[in-house]
């Protein structure tokens, strides 16, 4: 319990303890109890929900998916697996796995007249926006997911629809981009297979799978899939909160995911990683000269990769990434300068007292964009495969909150605004 008192009044607060100890004050009485509300610029301090479906503690950098570590589920698991878990809570028997599969397989082609929409695009349209606008507008062809009495098999449908079709989607506005053909999914290739398919693939020529590309895009995906009340995920919940349909809350969640402070890191990685290289490599000289330009205010530049909100150690995900880019470079016999870069930075982050002292560590982004440039995967399209990765978080994350009923998100705020006065008629104005 916690004791609050204020001026006359006093109130008791509950004590909350999540199942990994986490602790938290019920502050649900406060403002009817005493008139005041908390404020809290970026929810540093405050949860805006229980959860069961992922555990971070970024001191120790732990991070587990329905209690299963990520280590073990990225090494072991494929990317289906791991959605069906994140939204069903279990993971699948073999059964379900197949039906679920199965389902998400069968429903990866989108409406002909979708297709169109691509036509109406500029080519160099950032993938991101075309993703977020087309998961938009999938309510458009599958109205049912409108109606407000969808039973248990509707919202399922939404969810197998969702999964398959954000990715024939994203790999056909990759394919726009570029002026290529598109190439329609194969149901006989697994989800991170036809990705890869559907974006590389050409129709004059048989498409050789690397099967190392392909497991490292499902280790990659799997590590993406979830990261508890993250800025995008915040956002679908909010969204979904006030009962506007999962295609709707999606593609809300594409759209924030896009800044450059969070899911747009990857990007703005390589595009940093770049920038160093064309302005002189990595030598110690140059290395030194950037990261005191990252360390600077004044700059506005930051070390893109590096920081969290909530790790204050090593982002798990970073350490397993790092694994998996070595192991493909190895593999493509791929010899990119920017990795050195990468690692050249890093190790003198690491021994920077700037750094070390604001607890900033890789996070899930510093490498990612060197493996996914490593198999061929253009800068604009890291995003997206963060946001496919994603897809199955944010879909748990709404489905959860919808089961629990929970109230249309609506926050108070500190008005600081000038106070009331009268209206002034134009010809008085000056
Ligand atoms: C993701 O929330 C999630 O879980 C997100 C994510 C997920 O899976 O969903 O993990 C994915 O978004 C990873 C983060 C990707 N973003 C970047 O790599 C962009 C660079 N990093 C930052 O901008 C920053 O670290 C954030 C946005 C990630 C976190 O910001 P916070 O928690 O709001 O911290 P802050 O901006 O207040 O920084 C604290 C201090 C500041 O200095 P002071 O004002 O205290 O003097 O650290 C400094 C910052 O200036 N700082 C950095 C820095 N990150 C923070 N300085 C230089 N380089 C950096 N990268």
């Amino acid at each position: 319990m916690a004791e609050i008192k204020l001026n006359s009044t006093s109130i008791t607060l509950e004590e909350i303890t999540g199942t990994e100890g986490e602790k938290a004050f019920d502050i649900g009485s406060l403002r009817n109890e005493t008139g005041y509300v908390t404020l809290d610029y970026g929810l540093k301090n405050t949860a805006v929900t229980k959860s069961e479906i992922t555990f971070l503690d970024g001191e120790e950098g732990v991070l587990r998916y329905r209690g299963y570590p990520i280590e073990q589920l990225a090494e072991r698991a494929s990317f289906l697996e791991v959605a069906y878990l994140l939204i069903y809570g279990e993971l699948p028997t073999s059964n379900q796995y197949e039906d679920f599969d199965h389902a998400v397989t069968n429903h990866t082609l989108i409406h002909e007249d979708m297709k169109k929409f691509f036509e109406g695009y500029p080519q160099r349209a950032h993938p991101m926006g075309v993703l977020g606008s087309m998961i938009g507008a999938l309510s458009s062809f599958y109205p049912d997911v409108l109606n407000p009495d969808q039973n248990q098999n509707d919202i399922d449908r939404t969810i197998h629809r969702l999964l398959a079709k954000s990715a024939t989607i994203a790999a056909w506005s990759y394919k726009n981009s570029i002026g290529h053909p598109v190439m329609y999914p194969q149901n006989r290739l697994n989800y991170s297979a036809n990705l890869l398919y559907m974006m590389f693939g050409m129709p004059t020529e048989e498409y050789d799978l690397n099967d190392k590309t392909v497991s490292a895009l499902n280790k990659l995906l799997i590590l993406h899939a979830d990261h508890e009340q993250n800025c995008s995920t915040s956002t679908v919940r909010v969204v979904g909160s006030s009962q506007a349909n999962l295609y709707a809350a999606a593609s809300a969640g594409v759209m924030a995911l896009w800044g450059p402070l969070h899911g747009g890191a990857n990007q703005a990685v390589i595009e940093m990683l770049q920038e160093i290289y064309d302005d002189g490599g990595a030598s110690k000289q140059n290395v030194d000269k950037w990261l005191d330009r990252f360390k600077d205010k004044e700059s506005g530049q930051r070390l893109m990769g590096f920081g969290h909100r909530v790790y204050k150690n090593f982002d798990p995900r970073a350490t397993i990434i790092k694994k998996a880019a070595d192991d493909v470079f190895e593999d493509l016999k791929v010899n990119d300068p920017l990795l050195d870069i990468a690692k050249q930075l890093e190790e003198f982050a690491l021994n920077d007292d700037y750094f070390i002292e604001k607890k900033l560590y890789p996070n899930v982004d510093y490498y990612s964009g060197l493996l996914y440039r490593a198999m061929g995967i253009p800068t604009e399209m890291f995003t997206v495969m963060f946001a496919l990765g994603r897809m199955p978080g944010w879909i748990a994350n709404w489905k959860e909150m919808t089961e629990e009923k929970q109230p249309i998100t609506r926050p108070r705020q500190i008005y600081t605004g000038k106070n009331k006065r009268e209206f002034i008629d134009m010809d008085q104005r000056s």
